[in-house]
């Protein structure tokens, strides 16, 4: 694989280790969203969870006998809210620090697993439902998402859904800009400065982080990137599945912005 390539791959992951690395023995929601790189004045506000999760139960038709995998899973965020929609849950993600919080939280009917999103550890059709939310924003490339899309393809069942949410939608890339401004004034405004949580890491976990760095040549960082609507389009017809348009949750400050793409793979000929 291309040094940029692998490079941006390093970064994110080293990312969402390290916020996970940070926080304090006792876990909640403000630090979920923190090791998600999720907005915490935005996301511990309930009635916006549960709008997301009444989402992606609709478009996903989410049934109390699905086994569900979540693809790029981090500390379990969304699990808490998903697993309790279906008979069982698996979250799977490559940063291994944040699945040891996601397992913290104890769901009962949920699994949490080490692995790539392009090499899933699982077998063909072993799943009912398939969802990556808000993780495609971070890739640079639609060549790596459909990497992901394809084992995400992989792993579903016949007549199963796969779920690519919360995209941003490259038609509104300039204005997505201005609305992030705009928003950030707003919750500037209501809840004044971000708070984030009291650093728990020691001085010689400091200096390990430094020392890593300098071997392996990358920050980590998360950025924004935009997608095409016709690639996925595109993907759907390469591999032989139904493609479906959503918005996102209606009460989604970025609604209008980002979209869901929902896959349903065909029934066994
Ligand atoms: C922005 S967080 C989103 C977490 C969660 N889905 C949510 O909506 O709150 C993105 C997560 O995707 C994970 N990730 C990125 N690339 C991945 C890959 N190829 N396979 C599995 N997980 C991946 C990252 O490690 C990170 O934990």
């Amino acid at each position: 694989m291309p040094a940029a390539q692998t490079a941006w791959r390093k970064a994110s992951k080293q990312f969402f280790n390290e916020r996970a690395e940070e926080l304090p023995a006792q876990v909640n929601v403000a630090t979920l969203c923190y090791v998600s790189g999720r907005e915490q004045r935005l996301w511990t506000n309930p009635a916006l969870y549960r709008d997301m999760m009444e989402s992606i139960r609709e478009q996903l038709k989410l049934a109390k006998s699905h086994s569900l995998l979540e693809v790029g899973c981090a500390a379990g965020f969304l699990a808490s809210g998903l697993a309790a929609m279906v008979a069982n849950y698996t979250g799977v993600d490559v940063a291994a620090k944040a699945l040891a919080v996601a397992r913290t939280l104890r769901i009962a009917n949920a699994t949490f697993d080490v692995g790539d999103g392009t090499r899933l550890p699982y077998g063909d059709g072993q799943f009912d439902r398939v969802v990556c939310y808000d993780v495609f924003t971070n890739f640079p490339q639609f060549e790596s998402v459909a990497k992901v899309l394809q084992d995400m393809a992989r792993v579903c069942r016949p007549g199963g859904k796969i779920m690519a949410g919360s995209i941003p939608d490259d038609a509104h890339a300039s204005e997505y800009q201005k609305r992030v401004l705009e928003v950030t004034q707003e919750l500037e405004n209501k809840h004044g400065p971000v708070e984030t949580p009291a650093p728990s890491i020691t001085f010689f976990q400091r200096l390990r982080r430094w020392f890593t760095r300098k071997v392996v040549h990358v920050q980590p960082n998360i950025v924004c990137y935009y997608f095409r609507r016709e690639d996925f389009l595109q993907f759907g017809r390469d591999h032989g599945l139904e493609t479906q348009f959503h918005d996102i949750h209606r009460a989604n400050p970025y609604f209008g912005y980002r979209f869901n793409v929902v896959y349903t793979k065909p029934e066994r000929a």
